[in-house]
């Protein structure tokens, strides 16, 4: 165990909840906090222990929340804080942790500190936002500047979209000549931190287990390496570890080394332009974000991945960070699209998280992932949604109105309901043995149950090359090792290999359309379309 971790966090599987679109218990077409506390049961069954919910805080919902005005209190559209002390202490007494979202780096204009910060005299919260000194002053290149919306006569920087204006964290250097710029030491960066020390606090005294935290490495603005903003977060690691040991930080930064020096026990892999490995695995071939028009997935049933983007890219940064703590690989989540089901099978998806809950770290599920939802096309950008919104669709319950997500009628709806949903639905899943969600969930008690499956245990590659498959690594712990193999592609295909050691026992944990032959120290992996394996050696 690594020094200082909480130590739930090696069994941890994360699942993400978008509180708008899970489900809605009063009618009015939002998904509310009850509507998660009504769902623990489903939640229990599909086996994950902790719970992420985006933002749930007061906000105009610009950007579906992460525009906070008012961090210490629920978003009345979904409840009280009270429902959400609730769901916290039923989700603990089932053995479930919840995880709030932080967003630190910016607020909602319409928080009252943003208010007080724009007016023209001085007041507490003047130096609690990044402003210049004057409307009228250039540019700054790399920063974005709003000029005109104050009595103030600044302009002052937004971290996201205009409206998220940047609380002021400093600059990591300062430009002697623009005074505004000031350094972290000032005392207005000072306050700010301080404040964000209350607002984990806050939570975690109210029995959350630590924080997602949005753009967790946009703090300190000018700030190469990040290596000033490191030093805010190692601050707040240190103070937490001392008065929160079981609580976690969990980063959106998508750069593992950075994130864990800086202090996180966490980093999600976010794939794009710091991950590119990571998107050759679900989502290449020109769909989605990460558009890229000369690649394969790995995933993909035409077998023309290529595995060691991926394997290269994931072993350097196991190597970087496994002294610091873990990385985070994901289904997807509110701004990944599309869903990683898209163009995937049923039969592909499950070799998906037979991967996906075998890797070291702690594996994300996003809602609806797994039962297999897919990307609504075609949508009206939702609170700041763009491209995103078609991951947003409500959670798709049973085949009746409105997907058994609300009882509000169908206009009404945060989003409408995907049309896939008389087809993919938990009703649906749960009563077939061989559906997605309830492979998910054998996956998920396989995992819980074998330690060596976890974040912490070694992971080695035994077959991983360009243009062949199939994809064959191991996890080690003690005298058990573990061996995956990874037929994503429409051909057959046969892998033998030597063992180094005769196994005392050698048992098949999970296996889809392939077998293994042991014959001396001879492993014969028969790999048939679509399959996948899990095997147990015990020396
Ligand atoms: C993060 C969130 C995203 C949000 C942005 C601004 O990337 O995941 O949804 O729009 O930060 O807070
Ligand atoms: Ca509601």
């Amino acid at each position: 165990m690594k020094k200082e971790m909480p130590s739930w966090l090696e069994s941890a599987i994360f699942y993400q909840i978008y509180p708008q679109s899970y489900n809605d218990t009063n009618g009015d077409g939002i998904g509310d906090i009850k509507g998660i506390h009504e769902k623990l049961d489903y939640i229990q069954q599909l086996g994950v222990n902790a719970i992420w919910i985006n933002p749930c805080f007061e906000s105009p919902f610009k950007d579906a929340g992460y525009d906070v005005s008012n961090y210490y209190k629920v978003a009345p559209r979904y409840g009280t804080n009270a429902d959400l002390e609730e769901l916290i202490k039923e989700s603990n007494s089932r053995g479930i942790r919840v995880i709030l979202d932080l967003v630190p780096g910016h607020t909602s204009m319409d928080h009252a500190w943003f208010q007080e910060s724009q007016k023209a005299e001085r007041n507490q919260y003047t130096d609690w936002y990044i402003w210049n000194d004057s409307v009228w002053a250039d540019q700054e290149p790399g920063l974005n500047i709003t000029r005109g919306y104050a009595e103030r006569n600044a302009s002052y920087i937004a971290n996201f979209f205009y409206f998220q204006p940047a609380l002021n964290y400093g600059f990591a250097h300062p430009d002697p000549d623009k005074p505004w710029q000031q350094p972290v030491s000032a005392p207005g960066p000072q306050a700010v931190i301080q404040e964000i020390k209350h607002i984990i606090a806050f939570w975690l005294e109210r029995g959350a287990s630590g924080f997602r935290v949005d753009m967790a490495s946009s703090l300190v603005k000018r700030d190469p390496g990040k290596i000033e903003t490191g030093k805010i977060w190692q601050d707040i690691r240190a103070w937490m570890s001392e008065h929160y040991p079981e609580a976690v930080l969990i980063a959106e930064w998508g750069v593992p080394a950075q994130a864990l020096q800086s202090g996180f026990h966490v980093d999600m892999l976010l794939g794009g332009y710091h991950n590119p490995g990571l998107t050759s695995l679900f989502r290449k071939r020109g769909i989605g974000m990460h558009r890229d028009p000369y690649g394969w997935s790995f995933f993909d049933e035409a077998g023309h991945g290529d595995i060691t983007q991926f394997v290269d890219e994931y072993t350097q940064q196991l190597e970087q960070t496994q002294a610091l703590g873990y990385m985070g690989i994901i289904t997807g989540n509110h701004d990944e699209h599309p869903r990683i089901a898209d163009g995937k099978s049923m039969e592909m998806m499950k070799l998906v998280y037979l991967f996906l809950l075998t890797m070291p770290g702690t594996p994300f599920i996003y809602y609806g992932d797994e039962i297999g939802m897919t990307y609504v096309h075609g949508l009206a950008s939702k609170e700041g949604g763009y491209e995103r919104t078609g991951v947003r669709t409500p959670m798709q319950w049973q085949d009746s109105l409105n997907a058994g997500f609300s009882t509000g009628s169908p206009e009404k709806l945060y989003l409408p309901v995907s049309e896939s949903y008389p087809a993919v639905n938990v009703a649906n899943q749960l009563a077939d043995p061989s559906s997605l969600f309830n492979t998910v969930r054998h996956l998920i008690s396989i995992r819980k149950s074998h330690p060596a499956l976890q974040a912490e245990s070694a992971f080695s590659v035994v077959h991983a090359q360009a243009g062949e498959l199939p994809f064959v690594y191991q996890r080690t712990r003690a005298d058990e090792t573990y061996l995956v193999a990874l037929n994503p592609s429409r051909n057959e295909v046969h892998y033998t290999f030597k063992l180094e050691h005769n196994p005392k026992e050698i048992s098949s944990l999970f296996a889809q359309n392939g077998a293994f032959r042991l014959v001396d120290n001879q492993m014969t992996l028969d790999l048939g379309l679509v399959s996948g394996l899990l095997v147990k050696l015990s020396s």
